[in-house]
């Protein structure tokens, strides 16, 4: 059992679950989720869209899990994805194809013909040679695609440049001009209906005005487009809310979005969706991991993980701040600064630097939070580590979402080079 001081700093919704147990049962690292943060997530953020003619597009990408898929799909949410495996991951969590949109700016024939072929709800298109493919594609199977432009609304979302995707230097969308010519040119591609527009001008935003701004461009394109005779009738503005994964940094609420999407968007007919991956799940999951050792360097003081940056990526490739939570009796120790770092052969697998914690031993539990989002969606084998687990929690019950991964499973499909063919 717990003490309740043994909690501190973990959220709400993971204080009815025994982690202990649950890491000493299904081992170490373990992805955990708190159902109910999810749900409240997306409760909110409907209550906050109310008044609106709204969808919730969850983004696929940010937590792909089916349990998870199935809990927002059972609020209502559809979901937004960039491939085929999204696609399936979707549909095979009871999520409508009506109810999802395609985005990306690469998506092969195949994966476009799959999509129509199970009455995908919209595309977001994202360059010429996509809307040709399209048309292409849709013609030769004798159906419409619906179809929306994304633009790219050339503003600095100011986050970090990886998951910055709204400036004219990103790959991402279209210009409004281009737009523009595609909508004057419509008849060129009969068989796709282009009557949405689209943008995603990056995630983990922390302020609104660039949302604002970039809205303010496309509601401005929504009306000159109207005026013009073309129907516009869906206009998705993205994801991109952030959280807060620090003491200190201050994210806006689903509420300001709100409002800011419904003052640009006063006056439009059509249906609204919004597109939020990391704001619904990032705070509902942490990573419960296993201090290995201690090890004092010669200029540093290390915290081994049995994590690693193959588990949870963002540190490694962001230099993003996850909080780290000893649970148990380390809580109550003095503390110490330490690099906290997983066992990969690379120093940038490294969760935190000079990070002050509770004085750790080996053995101790550890929990990594604000790892909803981004954390086993981006998960690799590296270092030949297979997939951790993944566990729902639902106040003292949980439940395996995801085995962990066996090195039987994760060898899978190599074979030796014995069956030599000419090419
Ligand atoms: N819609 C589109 C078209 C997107 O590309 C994305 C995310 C979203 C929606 C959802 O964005 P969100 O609401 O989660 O910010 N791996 C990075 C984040 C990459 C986001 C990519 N696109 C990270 O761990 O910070």
């Amino acid at each position: 059992g717990f003490t309740r001081d043994d909690h501190c700093g973990l959220p709400e919704a993971f204080r009815q679950a025994d982690l202990p147990a649950l890491a000493a049962r299904e081992g170490t690292p373990l992805y955990v989720y708190a159902a109910p943060a999810i749900r409240q997530r997306v409760r909110a953020l409907r209550e906050a869209l109310s008044g609106l003619d709204a969808g919730i597009r969850y983004a696929v990408k940010a937590n792909g899990n089916g349990a998870v898929l199935r809990l927002l799909a059972e609020e209502g949410a559809g979901a937004d994805i960039v491939s085929g495996g999204e696609l399936e991951r979707a549909l095979r969590a009871g999520i409508a194809a009506a109810d999802i949109v395609f985005s990306g700016v690469g998506k092969s024939d195949a994966e476009i013909a799959l999509a129509l072929d199970v009455g995908i709800g919209r595309f977001n298109i994202e360059s010429r040679a996509e809307l040709d493919a399209i048309q292409r594609i849709a013609a030769a199977r004798g159906v419409t695609a619906v179809a929306s432009v994304r633009i790219n609304p050339d503003v600095d979302a100011m986050t970090h440049a990886k998951i910055s995707t709204g400036k004219a230097e990103n790959k991402f969308g279209v210009s409004i001009a281009e737009a523009r010519a595609w909508f004057d040119a419509k008849a060129q591609w009969p068989d796709v209906r282009l009557d949405g527009l689209h943008m995603h001008i990056g995630s983990q935003l922390l302020s609104l005005d660039p949302v604002r701004e970039a809205l303010a461009r496309m509601a401005a394109f929504w009306k000159e487009l109207a005026a013009a005779g073309h129907a516009i009738a869906s206009i998705d503005v993205g994801g991109g809310l952030g959280v807060r994964y620090r003491e200190g940094e201050q994210a806006p609420d689903a509420r300001e979005y709100a409002d800011a999407i419904r003052q640009a968007l006063a006056g439009f007919g059509g249906r609204i969706l919004v597109e939020p991956g990391r704001w619904l799940v990032a705070e509902a999951g942490i990573v419960l991991t296993r201090v290995l050792l201690e090890k004092h360097g010669q200029a540093r003081r290390f915290l081994v993980l049995d994590a690693a940056m193959n588990d949870l990526l963002r540190p490694s490739l962001y230099d993003a701040w996850h909080d780290i939570v000893p649970l148990g009796a380390a809580a109550a120790r003095e503390s110490a600064t330490y690099d906290v770092v997983g066992p990969v052969c690379e120093t940038g697998d490294t969760f935190a630097t000079a990070r002050e914690l509770p004085r750790c031993e080996a053995g101790d539990l550890v929990a990594i939070l604000g790892a909803g989002a981004y954390g086993a969606s981006m998960g690799s084998t590296y270092n030949s580590r297979p997939l951790p687990a993944e566990v729902l929690v639902d106040g003292d019950r949980y439940a395996v979402v995801r085995r962990r991964q066996s090195l039987d499973e994760m060898l899978s499909g190599e074979q030796p080079a014995s069956d030599w063919r000419r090419t």
